[in-house]
C-alpha cells in the first residue's frame, strides 16, 4: 500500500508542477488550476489509503461541510472580491496546520518520544499557522471592510508590544522542544503566535493588504511544509514548498511594483483611505475640462494610436466587455489600439489581463508598464478606465506622497487623455491625483460601463 501511496503522490507532483505551469497566462490558467485541482484529489485520496487511517465519518463529515461552504462561496464571490476570498482560504489552511500542531502534541504526549526536530519542525508550524490564519482573518475584514481599511495602531506600545507576543510564543515553544508536557504550553504557543498575527495585520492599511495576504499565503505554505516534515508526509512537503516558494515570488514581485519593501509594509503606515493631501505644484488651481461620450467618440476616431489604460474602476463597473466592442470599431476604421497594463492595477495580481482575457481582447495588445511607457509618445489618446493611483504622477513629482517612488503609467507623455471616472474621487491610497487637471486631460464622468457604452454608441453613429 505504501508504494501505491507514494506513486499517487508523485503523480500527484507532477499534476501540482504541471498545473502551476499553465498559471503563467490568462489562456492557460482555468485549465492549470483544473491540472493542479486534480492533483490535490489525488492527493488527498492516496493519504487517505495511508495505514491507520479511521474515524470515516468524521472525514466525510469535514469534506461534506467544506464542500458545503467553500463551492457556492467560490462560484459566487465577484471579481472584486477575489483577494478577501483568497485571505479566508489561505488562512484556513494556517489555521489547520495550527490545529494539526496542537493534535500532535496530545497524541504525542508533548513529543515524549518523538526525535527533536519531530517537535521543533511540529512547534514551528503551530506558530506560523496560527500567525498565518489570525492575520489573514484580520486581511479579510479590512478587504470586505468589516474592519477600518485605515491603519489600527497602539501607537509607540506597538513596535514592542509585536516583539512580546512573538517572544511569548517561541518561549513556550522552546520549553516545549526542552521536554515541558503542559498542554497550557501549546496553548501559549498558539494564542501568543495568533495574536502576533493580529497586531502585525492591524496597523496596515488596506493599499497594501493583498501584498500582505501574499505573504500569509507564503507562511501558510512553509507551516504546511514544516508539519509534512514533523508527520513525515512527503505530499505536504511538497506542496507546502509549492506555496511558499511561489507565494515568496508573488509577494516580491507585487512588492516590487509598488516600490515598497517588505519590512516597511510589515511596519505598516501605508494607505487605505488616509488623508487626501493635495494632489501637486498648483493642481489645486487648475480647472476641471470635462467631456461628453460624443466629443471623446470623435476624439478617439480621429486618432491613429489610442492605449486604453484600466484600472480598478473597469473591474467595478465590469465594463471590459464594451471596452473590446469599442476597440473592434476602433480598429475597423484602422486605429491602433492597445492596453497598457499597470502590475498593481486593481486589486490582486493580474486582475486587468483576466478581465481582459474575459472579453477576449487579444493577448498580444496587451502591454507590460515599461513597453507601455515607451509607446506613450507616440499614442494620440490615452483611455483611462477606472484607473487612478497607477498614473499619478505624484508618484514622481512628490517626495510627500506616500506612492512616491511607485513606478506608474505615464499617461501624460501621450498627445491627450480621456479620463472615465464617476468624480473627482481618490483612489485606494486616498490621494488627489493631478493627472485630473492636467491641461492635457478630459474628464469623462459617470460609470465606466455607461461612459464606454456611450462612447460605442456614438462610434456607430459617425
Ligand atoms: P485605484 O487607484 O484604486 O482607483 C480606482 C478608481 O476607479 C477610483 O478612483 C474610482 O473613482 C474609479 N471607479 C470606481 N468605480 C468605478 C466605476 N463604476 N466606474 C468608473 N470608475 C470607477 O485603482 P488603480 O489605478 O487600478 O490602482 C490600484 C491601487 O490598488 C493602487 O493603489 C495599488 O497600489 C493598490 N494595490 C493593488 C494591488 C494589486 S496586486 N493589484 C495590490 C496592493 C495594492 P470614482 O470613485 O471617482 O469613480
Amino acid at each position: 500500500m505504501n508504494t501505491l501511496v507514494s506513486v499517487l503522490y508523485v503523480v500527484a507532483f507532477a499534476l501540482f508542477i504541471y498545473g502551476l505551469m499553465g498559471m503563467t497566462g490568462p489562456r492557460t490558467a482555468v485549465r492549470g488550476n483544473w491540472i493542479a485541482a486534480a492533483g490535490m484529489a489525488i492527493a488527498v485520496v492516496a493519504t487517505l489509503l495511508l495505514p491507520g487511517m479511521g474515524n470515516w465519518l468524521l472525514i466525510a463529515l469535514g469534506i461534506g461541510i467544506g464542500a458545503v461552504i467553500g463551492v457556492p462561496a467560490a462560484r459566487r464571490v465577484k471579481m472584486t472580491a477575489m483577494p478577501q476570498m483568497v485571505a479566508l482560504f489561505n488562512g484556513v489552511g494556517g489555521g489547520a496546520v495550527a490545529l494539526i500542531a496542537w493534535v500532535e502534541f496530545r497524541t504525542t504526549d508533548g513529543y515524549a518520544s518523538e526525535p527533536r526536530y519531530v517537535a521543533i519542525a511540529s512547534l514551528f508550524a503551530a506558530i506560523v499557522g496560527s500567525v498565518s490564519f489570525w492575520g489573514s482573518n484580520i486581511a479579510f475584514g479590512k478587504l470586505q471592510e468589516l474592519l477600518p481599511g485605515k491603519p489600527v495602531t497602539v501607537g509607540r506600545l506597538q513596535q514592542p508590544l509585536n516583539i512580546a507576543v512573538v517572544l511569548a510564543a517561541v518561549v513556550c515553544a522552546v520549553i516545549i522542544a526542552s521536554g515541558g508536557r503542559s498542554e497550557w504550553l501549546i496553548i501559549g504557543v498558539l494564542v501568543a503566535a495568533g495574536l502576533a498575527g493580529v497586531l502585525v495585520v492591524l496597523p496596515i492599511g488596506g493599499a497594501d493588504m493583498p501584498v500582505v495576504i501574499s505573504l500569509l499565503n507564503a507562511f501558510t505554505g512553509l507551516s504546511a511544509a514544516a508539519m509534512g516534515l514533523a508527520l513525515d508526509n512527503t505530499a505536504l512537503i511538497v506542496a507546502g514548498m509549492i506555496v511558499g516558494a511561489s507565494g515568496s515570488i508573488l509577494t516580491n514581485l507585487m512588492a516590487q511594483a509598488m516600490n515598497r519593501s517588505i519590512p516597511a509594509i510589515v511596519a505598516g503606515g501605508f494607505g487605505g483611505g488616509g488623508p487626501t493631501g493635495p494632489a501637486g505644484p498648483g493642481a489645486g488651481d487648475r480647472p476641471v475640462r470635462s467631456t461628453s461620450a460624443a466629443d471623446a467618440a470623435i476624439q478617439l476616431a480621429y486618432a491613429g494610436r489610442v492605449m486604453v489604460v484600466p484600472g480598478y474602476g473597469m473591474a467595478v463597473a465590469q465594463a471590459q466587455h464594451a471596452v473590446r466592442e469599442m476597440a473592434d470599431l476602433l480598429e475597423a476604421k484602422g486605429i491602433e489600439v492597445g492596453y497598457a497594463v499597470h502590475p498593481v492595477a486593481g486589486r490582486m495580481p493580474g486582475h486587468m489581463n483576466v478581465l481582459l482575457a474575459e472579453a477576449d481582447v487579444p493577448y498580444g495588445a496587451l502591454k507590460e508598464m515599461d513597453e507601455s511607457n515607451s509607446a506613450f509618445p507616440q499614442v494620440d489618446v490615452s483611455l483611462v478606465i477606472g484607473a487612478n493611483d497607477v498614473t499619478n504622477p505624484a508618484a514622481q513629482t512628490d517626495p510627500s506622497s506616500p506612492i512616491y517612488g511607485m513606478p506608474i503609467l505615464n499617461v501624460t507623455s501621450s498627445r491627450s487623455v480621456i479620463v472615465l471616472k464617476r468624480s473627482m474621487g481618490s483612489g485606494f491610497a486616498g490621494i488627489d491625483n493631478a493627472l485630473f487637471t492636467d491641461p492635457k486631460t478630459a474628464m469623462l464622468f459617470g460609470d465606466a460601463k455607461e461612459s464606454v457604452g456611450g462612447i460605442v454608441e456614438e462610434l456607430k453613429a459617425l
